[in-house]
């Protein structure tokens, strides 16, 4: 799996944060790798998403895998989620007539956005049969994580990804182990999803 393959293309990139900028690559073959690169400075955190991220994964299977991991190019290799980011999801059945989609890939004001707060407000509330099955798969997962100790520490929706039946939650730069991860994060994942795991 590393170092990639010469025939490995950036196919996509997202740089929703000032810390890491993340690459989709694909292989000629179709296969995909994300592959997060730290900017300098923020080694502590590569490290924290490393060791979190190994973590959960050998114990639920709603994360992504470590694939590689190079502290010296400060470059975290991680296996592709398939679906869609709750983000996108949301916005596309409960945003307005205007949202463009393409306008939230890197974007960084996600908390004081009124087009999400209005598409996430709508959500909450709804009581659709997909919107309900959304909203019980972050449950589960959020709970599936609190019930190994881990508070995940950054649940907006940019960082769970959803493949219509499973909730995958990614992005563990902000994790630590938690005596109480589920009443620490009640108050982020009430206010995003409604839900308490
Ligand atoms: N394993 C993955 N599978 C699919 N998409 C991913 C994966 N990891 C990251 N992404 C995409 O890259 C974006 C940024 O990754 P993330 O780890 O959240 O970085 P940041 O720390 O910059 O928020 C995510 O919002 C998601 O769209
Ligand atoms: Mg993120």
């Amino acid at each position: 799996m590393w170092p990639m393959p010469d025939d490995a293309a950036v196919a996509t990139s997202w740089t929703n944060g000032l810390r890491a900028t993340v690459h989709l690559l694909e292989k000629g073959s179709g296969e995909k790798v994300i592959l997060k690169v730290y900017r300098p400075g923020f080694m502590g955190l590569m490290l924290r998403e490393y060791v979190a991220t190994r973590y959960v994964a050998s114990r639920i299977p709603i994360v992504p895998k470590v694939l590689a991991f190079r502290p010296l190019k400060r470059e975290l290799c991680l296996s592709y989620i398939h679906g869609q980011r709750v983000l996108e999801w949301v916005l596309e059945r409960f945003g307005g007539r205007n949202t463009v989609l393409s306008d939230f890939q890197n974007f960084h004001g996600l908390d004081t956005n009124a087009q999400v707060a209005e598409a996430f407000s709508r959500f909450r509330d709804a009581t659709s049969e997909d919107a309900c099955r959304l909203k019980e798969a972050i449950r589960a997962s959020y709970s599936s994580l609190h019930q190994i100790g881990m508070l995940h520490g950054s649940s907006d929706p940019r960082n769970i990804i959803y493949d219509g039946s499973r909730v995958f939650i990614i992005d563990f730069d902000h994790a630590r182990p938690s005596l109480a991860p589920a009443r620490i994060e009640r108050r982020s994942l009430m206010r995003w999803y409604g839900i308490a795991t």
